[in-house]
């Protein structure tokens, strides 16, 4: 299967691994524009710093403001990972432009209507932006061609040991999300640990020469440093956030399988954790997720390596 190059909207929470999802979303799909949420740092910040990676990309994609805070649930952020900043590591451009709108939710749903059965939306954050469009239009489960998300695990997450965090900030927009109906892809982090960036595949990133590679790979020193201190020891970070734009551009770069998900959202210990009913038996819930199962890390490593050298 040819790569394709879809219209995408990208809603993120920049973010080491958001940045990395802008330079790819730009680099291989019609990057319609970039709408920013609270999650790893909150929304000032996460703005300024998608303003900062279409500054560093040299890129026109306009950048709309979305939500400030979950639907239900109380804040929580991840500087522990990220840095104070959102995009610890290089120095940012200090020039930065102003977001196109503060209205994430209508520029989704005019830019969805538009061109029905076109649009993906690619969500590499929390999903606030994604459940209060859906809420707001109710016609963009039928006009959108579907929803591509970095979030979730099957069976294991990060934030806690049951849920991922990109789920966990907002387990009720991801309840609305995963019932809408919608065509969804799901890069969970059963997948996404499988593309962890360490020193070598870095070092062939800056190996590609260039202002963009350079810039992305001291992002990458910070975010592989950040897990080796957090989680692992090793000074890797699985590169999460492209995923979710790759199974658009480069689907044969992955396994997948339907799979009936629900969103927990009570559970003591539980709660954020999207269950897979991986039974095997025949189900009274049909499918409502393609899950990603497998990338070819190798493959996905030479094609980010090639993409952040176009940049220059
Ligand atoms: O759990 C990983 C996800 O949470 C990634 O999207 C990362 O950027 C954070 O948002
Ligand atoms: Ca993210």
């Amino acid at each position: 299967m040819n790569a394709t190059r879809p219209a995408v909207i990208l809603d993120c929470d920049p973010g080491h691994d958001d940045a990395l999802a802008i330079a790819v979303a730009a680099g291989h799909a019609e990057l319609l524009g970039i709408t920013t949420v609270a999650g790893n740092v909150p929304l000032p910040l996460t703005t300024r710093n998608a303003l900062a990676m279409v500054r560093v990309l040299g890129l026109d994609a306009p950048v709309h403001v979305g939500s400030p805070r979950p639907l239900v649930a109380e804040p929580r952020t991840a500087e522990f990972i990220h840095g104070a900043s959102g995009l610890d590591g290089p120095e940012l451009p200090a020039d930065l432009g102003e977001p196109a709108s503060r209205d994430a939710i209508g520029f989704i749903v005019d830019a969805v209507r538009a061109r029905p059965g076109e649009v993906w939306l690619v969500a590499t954050g929390p999903l606030t932006n994604v459940a209060l469009a859906l809420r707001t239009a109710p016609d963009l489960a039928e006009l959108l061609a579907g929803i591509s998300i970095m979030g979730g695990g099957v069976p294991f997450g990060n934030a806690t040991p049951a849920a991922e965090f990109n789920i966990l900030v907002d387990p009720e927009a991801a309840d609305v999300v995963f019932r809408s109906g919608v065509r969804l892809i799901m890069a969970g982090l059963n997948v996404t640990h499988q593309w962890p960036i360490g020193p070598d595949e870095r070092a062939r990133i800056r190996a590609a020469g260039g202002r963009v590679a350079g810039f992305c790979a001291d992002l990458l020193d910070f975010y592989g440093a950040a897990y080796a201190r957090v989680f692992s020891g090793v000074p890797a970070g699985p590169l999460h956030d492209p995923i979710a734009v790759l199974a658009l551009t480069h689907p044969q770069l992955f396994e997948v399988e339907p799979a009936h998900v629900v969103v927990e959202l009570t559970g003591t210990h539980t709660r954020g954790m999207t269950l897979a009913d991986l039974r095997g038996v025949r189900h009274d819930e049909a499918p409502n997720v393609e899950l990603l199962t497998r990338i070819d890390a190798a493959a996905a490593t030479e094609l980010l390596v090639s993409t952040l050298a176009t940049y220059g």
